[in-house]
Order: C-alpha cells, then sequence, then structure tokens
C-alpha cells in the first residue's frame, strides 16, 4: 500500500515553473509570438505617442496665439448708430487706436480748405485703401475711420477745432495734432507742410455692415 503523502507544492515551486511556461508558449508557437510582440509594439508606440503628445501640447500651445492674442488681431466691429456729428470715438485694433470720427459739414469746408496747407492733398502716397483715395479719405464723406498714430515716431495726436486757432496759428482750421514734435494733420488725417510727419495717417481697411454698423480691419478682399 502507497501510503506515500502527496507531495505538496509551495508558491516557490509554481514560480520556478511559470516562466517556462511563458516561454514553452512563446517557443511552441510563433506566430502567436509575432502577434504579440507586433501588439506589444504598436501599444508601446500608442502609449510613447500619447506621451510625446501629451508633452507636446503644452508645447504646442504656448506657440499657438493666445485668444487674447488673436481678438487684438481680429477685426472689430463698430455700432455707429449713436455716433453724433462732431464726436470721434475711439477703438482698439490691433493694438493701436482707430478713430471713428462724425465730421459736421463745417468740417468737411475745412477739409477742402485745407488743400493748399496739407503736403499730399490727393493722398499719392498709398497709406488707404483704394476706396479712401479721395478727398475726405473715406467710404462716406461725414465719417472717417482713421489710425491714430503720427507718421513721424508714432505718438498719438489729439484733436483741435477750428477754435484753437490761436494755439495753433491762422492757417489752423481743425484736425488732429501731435504733441511729441508738433505734427498737425487735417480732419482727413492729410499731414501738414513743414512738420517732422512725413506721410499722412493711415487709413485702415473697413466696410459698412449697415447703416449703423462696421467693421474694421476687414473690407470686401479680406481681412487686413
Ligand atoms: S511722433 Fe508725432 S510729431 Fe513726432
Amino acid at each position: 500500500m502507497d501510503t506515500a503523502k502527496p507531495r505538496r507544492y509551495n508558491w516557490l515551486f509554481f514560480c520556478r515553473l511559470l516562466p517556462l511556461r511563458i516561454e514553452s508558449n512563446f517557443m511552441s508557437d510563433n506566430e502567436k509570438v509575432d502577434k504579440t510582440r507586433r501588439q506589444l509594439i504598436v501599444a508601446t508606440s500608442v502609449v510613447g505617442g500619447a506621451a510625446t503628445v501629451g508633452a507636446a501640447v503644452p508645447f504646442v500651445a504656448s506657440m499657438w496665439p493666445s485668444e487674447r492674442a488673436k481678438a487684438a488681431g481680429a477685426p472689430v466691429e463698430v455700432d455707429i448708430s449713436k455716433l453724433g456729428p462732431g464726436e470721434l470715438r475711439t477703438y482698439a485694433w490691433r493694438r493701436q487706436p482707430v478713430w471713428v470720427f462724425r465730421r459736421t459739414p463745417d468740417m468737411l469746408q475745412d477739409i477742402k480748405k485745407d488743400d493748399g496747407v496739407v503736403s499730399d492733398p490727393n493722398s499719392e502716397v498709398p497709406h488707404q485703401p483704394p476706396y479712401a483715395k479721395n478727398e475726405y479719405r473715406s467710404r462716406k464723406p461725414d465719417l472717417a475711420v482713421i489710425i491714430g498714430v503720427c507718421t513721424h515716431l508714432g505718438c498719438t495726436p489729439v484733436e483741435k477745432t477750428a477754435s484753437d486757432k490761436a494755439e495753433m496759428g491762422a492757417a489752423w482750421n481743425g484736425g488732429f495734432y501731435c504733441p511729441c514734435h508738433g505734427s498737425m494733420y487735417d480732419f482727413a488725417g492729410r499731414v501738414y507742410k513743414g512738420v517732422p510727419a512725413p506721410t499722412n495717417l493711415w487709413i485702415p481697411r473697413y466696410m459698412y455692415l449697415s447703416d449703423t454698423k462696421l467693421v474694421i480691419g476687414k473690407d470686401e478682399e479680406g481681412e487686413a
């Protein structure tokens, strides 16, 4: 009678067998090995790729312009329904001040008087879109859209009306004065002769969306 007790295997025994079993499986089925390797490679690549993408996102994101930067360069819509005669409002577009200015009939007459005192009365220097190369440098005579940056060294001129003649001189019919070095512009943004600024003020691209709304930085040709 076999009284031998059943052999007892402890956990160490199974641990020793396990690598053999795995190896045996791999060695006995090459297809399975290839498939497993492919899966492993794919999985590793995906994980690696995901890690790479994960690591790259903050870097790429840091290269993209921020929402604020994009907004700063985007066209700006302006409601002009409440812009009264003689009123000027300033809007930021591409980090520049843009004046939207409702000129009065008197101001339009003053512009006509200025032809002899400004250096480029017909706006030959292309500092405006083609539709603003006219007497008033605008799409409609009364409404001016002008970049309020002096063409000398970039200061922002201030408005001076015809009533400021005592300060500005007898030839002054109203317009814009740059306090930095004394350049003068009329109400169409045309530069006076004999001042430091070399050219007229810039006119941005703009277009009317309706009778009461316009957009700065965009026209029929697209965005500026
Ligand atoms: S920056 Fe305007 S006159 Fe010099």
